[in-house]
């Protein structure tokens, strides 16, 4: 793989299923001078991700890939990553898993947030299983992704109190602020 660092922003995508509130705050952070990525290229894999609206804002080019075969929708994606140079994949709210091939094939890096302190509650329904099973804390993690899913290296993780009167809704609004903070930190941990 190039050499990932240099006077360049690094090329790249985010790959979104929904509301897009994690797109556009690396967005946001990829403006500032001192971001090591620019975003060149946003994927969804639902006409319906809000958060595809981003792309128009911001004038980022958007594709959507909503083949029901996603093995051969891979194979277009990693050759349209190609052509667009793009070195960085980060996941923000994909519900997709990326297959182990995608994985290997990609020449770069790929990260993915999660709303829990994994390894805790990997999947789906993370603020409703910590609100039943009364955990004290909870979190969210940035981590690599590999062809498990939530199961790569931690890059970073932050961890807040769960209230007395916090039910899944507003936990989960709380651990969205706190990944809205998350993932600029990982990217810069990645880089520098
Ligand atoms: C976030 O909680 C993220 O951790 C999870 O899906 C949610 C996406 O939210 N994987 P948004 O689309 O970025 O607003």
């Amino acid at each position: 793989m190039e050499k990932l660092t240099g006077l360049k922003k690094i090329k790249t995508v985010v790959f979104i299923s929904g509301t897009g509130s994690n797109l556009k705050n690396i967005i946001k952070f990829s403006k500032i001078k001192k971001s090591p990525i620019s975003i060149d290229l946003i994927i969804s894999n639902t006409p319906q991700a809000k958060g595809l609206k981003f792309a128009d804002q911001f004038k980022i080019k958007k594709k959507i890939f909503n083949h029901k075969i996603f093995s051969n929708t891979e194979k277009k994606i990693l050759l349209l990553l190609k052509k667009e140079r793009i070195k960085f994949i980060c996941l923000a709210g994909f519900m997709r898993v990326l297959s182990k091939e995608f994985i290997k094939k990609f020449d770069g890096i790929i990260i993915n947030i999660h709303p829990s302190l994994l390894p805790k509650y990997k999947g789906l329904n993370t603020h409703r299983r910590a609100i039943k099973n009364k955990d004290k804390f909870s979190g969210c993690t940035v981590h690599y992704v590999t062809a498990t899913l939530d199961s790569g290296k931690t890059i970073l993780q932050k961890k807040i109190k769960i209230g007395a009167k916090d039910n899944h809704a507003s936990l989960a609004k709380k651990v969205l602020r706190l990944e809205h903070m998350l993932y600029p930190e990982a990217i810069m941990k990645i880089f520098n």
